[in-house]
């Protein structure tokens, strides 16, 4: 779980039902190779998919209150990668 409790929630109740269930099709918290070639896309599009959605990830990621910082700190999370 992510250290910050407010995204600790977040990840909770939308992320970690598709991001912790390897039936969804959604590359795995903590799966480095699973997130490599979607971190190679950089930041910018990590963001836009995770704002307007792509294929089977859903626009917000269900999360329609969350901002772009904690998309990004949640992406940096499920990823293992650090953003600038
Ligand atoms: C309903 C299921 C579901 C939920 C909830 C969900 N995701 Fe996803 N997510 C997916 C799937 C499926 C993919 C893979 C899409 C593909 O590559 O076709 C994905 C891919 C992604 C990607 C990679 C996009 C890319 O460009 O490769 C990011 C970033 C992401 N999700 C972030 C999040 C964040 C942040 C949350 C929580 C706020 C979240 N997701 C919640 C299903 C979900």
């Amino acid at each position: 779980m992510p250290a910050d409790a407010a995204l600790a929630q977040v990840y909770d109740s939308s992320c970690k039902l598709c991001h912790a269930n390897p039936g969804a099709g959604a590359p795995l918290t903590g799966d480095t190779n699973a997130w490599a070639p979607r971190v190679a896309q950089g930041a910018d599009t990590l963001l836009d998919h995770a704002i307007n959605g792509y294929n089977g990830m859903p626009p917000m990621g269900l999360c329609m209150h969350c901002s772009e910082e904690q998309f990004m700190a949640l992406i940096a999370f499920m990823s293992g990668q650090q953003f600038q």
